[in-house]
């Protein structure tokens, strides 16, 4: 009698179970289905199970998120996009540059050197918004390369060359991933070898393929040409904000801690350790609620973030290093 009582019992709880689990794995199931068709994933038997993994629990974190975020507890919203359903050291493997500028470095980056005292007492403009002023390229996709730096060094010689002559060139990634790639410093590098070939060619002479190739610049379609190159006073927010009223800026964070971005303005102290993620700062402003942030164009195409940009919180301690590596070149 006891016996099957017990035996009763556990069938119950087995039921229950069982029944949860099902309902679970389907949702989940429906879930990672309409996740790897909106973004284009395909994967074989034995990665499909590993990546649904990874993906089931990357939802977790960010429904977890996004509740907070439905409370006003969080200054940013998760989502899913094309990191969903990897882990966060694939991440920056993937995306990895050490783009961090070293100080014995063989690239000639001049410091800069501008007299901000010529302007008396100069006043920050509240906030500066080059998108908007018609200065910045279309946000492009650099695939599953890791290029970014090539997008940075393009975009700020793109608007280089738009504040100088009033023409907004698109100027060419591929150019640069075929003839400047190096092994670190890649920002510089890629700035200081537009300077050394004597221009960079328009994206429409030389367009991006997302794979190294072999070098072929042509002079006669070049797009911008470089002069000198400087970098803002590293670690110096309000420095590279009163950069920023001059022109947009390329830098370099760290990234691993934004893969899961959505929209408004990050600021969680836990963006990773490397700087390995080169963007465009386009601008800066205050938002009421979430404080001052850098408007940051990324090259992760127009579905990823706030319509392929990024805000982060600005005067936040150098948040995600935005501050270390910033540069821009002078056209000519
Ligand atoms: C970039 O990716 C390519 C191919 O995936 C790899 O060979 C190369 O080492 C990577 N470069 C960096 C700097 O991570
Ligand atoms: C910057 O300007 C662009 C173009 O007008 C606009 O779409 C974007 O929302 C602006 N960004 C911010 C953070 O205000």
């Amino acid at each position: 009698m006891r016996v099957l009582l017990v035996i009763g019992c556990l069938v119950v709880i087995a039921g229950c179970t069982l029944g949860r689990a099902t309902f679970a794995e389907d949702q989940l199931e429906t879930e990672w289905n309409s996740y790897k068709s909106e973004f284009g994933k395909i994967y074989d038997e034995s990665e499909e199970w590993l990546r649904k993994l990874i993906f089931r629990d990357n939802k977790k974190i960010i429904d977890a998120h996004n509740e907070r975020w439905a409370a006003g507890d969080e200054s940013y919203e998760m989502g899913l996009n094309q990191f969903s359903d990897m882990l966060p050291k694939e991440i920056s493997e993937r995306l990895g540059t050490d783009a961090e500028i070293g100080l014995d470095e063989d690239v000639e980056v001049d410091m800069e050197s501008y007299d901000w005292s010529d302007y008396g007492d100069f006043k920050m403009v509240p906030s500066v918004n080059w998108t908007h002023m018609g200065a910045v390229t279309p946000v492009a996709f650099q695939g599953h390369f890791n290029s970014s730096w090539a997008f940075a060094a393009a975009g700020v010689t793109e608007s280089r060359q738009f504040l100088k002559s009033g023409k907004l060139p698109v100027l060419s990634k591929q150019n640069l991933v075929d003839c400047c790639r190096g092994n670190d410093n890649m920002v510089p590098r890629a700035l200081v070898c537009i300077k050394k070939l004597g221009g960079i060619d328009t994206e429409e002479s030389y367009p991006y393929r997302g794979l190294t190739g072999k070098c072929s610049f042509k002079r006669k379609y070049v797009g911008a040409r470089i002069d000198k190159i400087f970098r803002v006073n590293p670690g110096n927010e309000q420095a590279l904000a009163r950069s920023v009223t001059r022109g947009p800026i390329a830098a370099v964070i760290s990234f691993t801690g934004l893969m899961h971005y959505k929209s408004g303005v990050y600021n969680d102290p836990h963006c990773g350790e490397k700087s390995n993620y080169a963007v465009l700062i386009v601008g800066y402003g205050h938002c009421k609620h979430f404080g001052d942030y850098w408007i940051l164009k990324t090259s992760l195409g127009p579905h990823w973030g706030e319509n392929g940009y990024l805000r982060l919180a600005r005067n936040k301690n150098n948040l995600c290093g935005i501050a270390n590596n910033a540069l821009y070149p002078e056209v000519v």
